[in-house]
């Protein structure tokens, strides 16, 4: 019976692919996947004991910066990190390495190269003399890039690496994301846990914290203003739509305003101040989740005094009204005491209501418990269930945790890359995911610059979508003075160089518009070498992620035998799939399947001749239109024309609005915003 139900859940999950994950990533396991051990074994691999961790965390929230040590945090929120930091961290070394930065900002926002390159030599005078471990990680950037100094990738991983061992998480980073790409899983694994803690750590205790993912500022070719507009925090009309709704009393307005300060959504800045106003506002008017939160925020003593007594009393309140996620905070004051008697069986009784109640907390709150064997008899394939249905839910402590059962071979069978692409989704919502938060706002002010090069320091982390920012920036604003190169602005085969590499590290994680740009890339010889074979590779990466594209692509490639071996019936097919998953590429697939079948029904005819120099032709259309085709009135080749303008044109579309990454069933054009 038992592991009828296991099966069941694994398939569920197998069928999901993982909504959390900026890119599709589909976590598949199979009965194979499951270790044929005794539920209660208890051994944890031979060589590597499982660090003790305690799953249910501390109350005590340590402040961003100091779980990001060198974080640039202080230049962006100068507020923030002033109220918590006591005079005796004053420390002349780092408030020159932050002026030393500072001036590095706003030298890319304000094109200077002059002043870029004198706060480069300060931040250098700081890493070498002074043995900076912050600096020497700004300067591993700086190589790793190319930017004023010479790009050189051994130079860059021995700057982070110093860095990383001296504690710059950052760094560590940098250098877990290096390994995962070389395929070093065993030292990638270990750095990757360790920033995942971390990570988790700084996520709330009993109620899972809303994931913030980087916003992909692009969709394709255009700017994603939907996003964008979401993003605007204040200033978005929809926001203060919301806050006049508040101010006029109504309590869910105030839950969801209180909300996105208390977490710093929508591009608002983080501010508890404001948010337990709201939360306090709306709790008068008896609105449940702004009670739990209070618990969690008393729990925490997250901007007020901690009294666990208050927190209990906030949740106890928020259960009675049917918010069953409330129970786990109470379970977890008892679990840990705090403010009652410790008391594991009651913990269990909470954790089970809220599970039993479709709360994924809930699920993780039993995984840990039977994990640990806390109150109940240890079973860790019954644990590895909670956690998968966790997971499922979006939980991101419960991705934690499988990874770890992936890494120790504990429950789940040990697999490496597993290991280490759920720890690396973990790490990346991290504290210096806020880089992100700062890119964006840097971008809608306008200051492009400073927003390319926070982008850049998070590709560089390995965020795939900051990758890919960073890479849209640098095509998008070409001929904008932004891109500093090895000396001075880049050149132009600098910049399309970088831009390369970036849609390249973004494509290897999966983006699939990145991965048909790639293929345009070698396709037109741009920013390399044009190679067809390598741009056939490219758009077949593009292909398995379902991009009409990319088929539509092959199948061009295929029908003239460019990079593909030359064959009719393997491009019609290719064109055919496009057509069944993006119906928008009717008329297109269209023309292409006419011109096949001229193609094989008049093989050297005159027409297949038409149909293989207009590409050469294209440039100089306009003159080919008036002197050939409208002089002589051929009707049908302009026909033909005509048909192969549409194409070209809906090749060049396509790249222009494919966008949508992550969302391939979705169609291209543009729905009308979703409410909220
Ligand atoms: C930040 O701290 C400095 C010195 O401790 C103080 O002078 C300044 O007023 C503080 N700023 C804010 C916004 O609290
Ligand atoms: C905590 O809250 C309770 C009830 O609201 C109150 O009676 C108690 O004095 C508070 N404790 C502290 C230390 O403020
Ligand atoms: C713990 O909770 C259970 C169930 O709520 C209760 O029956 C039991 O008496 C409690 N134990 C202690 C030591 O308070
Ligand atoms: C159009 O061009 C083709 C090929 O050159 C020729 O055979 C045909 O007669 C032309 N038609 C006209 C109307 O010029």
């Amino acid at each position: 019976m038992q592991k009828y139900k296991l099966t069941l859940s694994l398939l569920i999950f197998s069928l999901l692919p993982l909504s959390l994950l900026a890119s599709p990533f589909v976590l598949v396991l199979s009965q194979d996947d499951l270790k044929d051990i005794p539920s209660t074994a208890t051994d944890a691999g031979p060589a590597e004991s499982q660090p003790e961790w305690d799953e249910f965390g501390d109350s005590d929230s340590k402040p961003e910066h100091e779980l990001d040590p060198g974080s640039w945090r202080p230049i962006f929120e100068p507020d923030a990190v002033n109220s918590s930091t006591s005079e005796s961290n004053f420390d002349p070394e780092m408030e020159q390495y932050y002026s030393a930065v500072e001036k590095m900002l706003s030298a890319v926002s304000d094109g200077e190269v002059g002043v870029m390159e004198e706060s480069v030599a300060e931040i250098e005078e700081l890493a070498s003399a002074k043995g900076n471990l912050h600096a020497q990680s700004v300067l591993g950037f700086l190589y790793g890039s190319g930017q004023i100094k010479e790009r050189n990738k051994a130079k860059a991983f021995l700057y982070h690496y110093f860095a990383a061992e001296g504690g710059n998480l950052q760094s560590k980073l940098a250098i877990a994301y290096t390994y995962y790409r070389q395929h070093m899983y065993e030292k990638a694994v270990k750095l990757y846990a360790e920033l995942a803690e971390v990570a988790v750590n700084s996520f709330l205790i009993s109620k899972y914290s809303p994931v913030i993912e980087p916003v992909r500022i692009h969709n394709g070719a255009e700017e994603n203003k939907e996003a964008l507009r979401k993003s605007r925090g204040e200033d978005d009309d929809v926001f203060q739509i919301l806050e006049y709704q508040a101010q006029k009393g109504n309590a869910a307005a105030m839950y969801k305003i209180g909300y996105f300060y208390y977490f710093g959504l929508r591009g608002l800045r983080r501010d508890h101040t404001k948010a337990l106003a709201w939360f306090s506002k709306a709790v008068e008017k008896g609105e449940p989740k702004s009670m739990e939160l209070l618990g969690e925020i008393y729990a925490r003593g997250a901007g007020v005094e901690r009294n666990y007594t208050k927190a209990l009393e906030w949740l106890t309140l928020a259960a009675k009204q049917q918010l069953y996620s409330a129970y786990n905070g109470m379970g977890y004051l008892y679990v840990k005491g705090y403010g009652v008697g410790k008391n594991y069986t009651k913990a269990k009784e909470y954790f089970k209501r809220a599970a039993d109640n479709d709360d994924a907390g809930g699920h993780y709150n039993l995984g840990v418990i039977h994990l640990k064997g806390i109150g109940v008899k240890r079973d860790v394939k019954l644990a590895c269930q909670y956690f998968i249905v966790a997971a499922n839910a979006g939980q991101p402590k419960a991705f934690y945790q499988l990874a770890k059962m992936f890494h120790m071979g504990v429950g789940l069978k040990k697999n490496l890359p597993m290991a280490v692409g759920l720890y690396k989704l973990v790490a990346e919502r991290g504290p210096w995911n806020s880089l992100s938060r700062w890119a964006l706002e840097s971008y809608l002010k306008g200051n492009v610059g400073k927003a390319s090069l926070l982008y850049s320091r998070m590709a560089e982390l390995g965020y795939e979508i900051a990758q890919s920012n960073a890479a849209w920036i640098l095509d998008k604003y070409a001929e904008h003075s932004m891109c500093v190169g090895e000396s001075g602005f880049c050149s132009d085969s600098e910049r399309h160089q970088r831009a390369h590499s970036l849609w390249w590290q973004a494509s290897e994680q999966g983006n699939e518009h990145a991965a048909l740009l790639i293929g345009d890339a070698y396709y037109y010889g741009r920013g390399t070498e044009r190679d067809y074979e390598r741009a056939a590779e490219a758009y077949m990466h593009a292909k398995s992620q379902s991009n009409a594209q990319a088929m539509f692509n092959l199948g061009y490639m295929h029908e003239h035998g460019q990079g593909l071996p030359f064959d009719l019936h393997l491009a019609k097919r290719y064109y055919d799939q496009a057509l069944e998953i993006n119906s928008a590429a009717k008329l297109p697939v269209t023309l292409a399947l006419t011109s096949l079948w001229i193609r094989k029904n008049y093989a050297d005819s005159f027409m297949v001749h038409a149909i293989d120099s207009l590409p050469e032709l294209y440039p100089r259309i306009e003159a080919w239109v008036e002197n050939v085709v409208l002089e002589e009135g051929n009707a049908t080749i302009l026909t033909l024309f005509v048909c192969l303008l549409t194409v070209l044109y809906f090749r060049g579309r396509q790249r222009r609005n494919a966008g949508e990454v992550g969302i391939p069933d979705q169609p291209i054009e543009h729905a009308p915003p979703a409410p909220n």
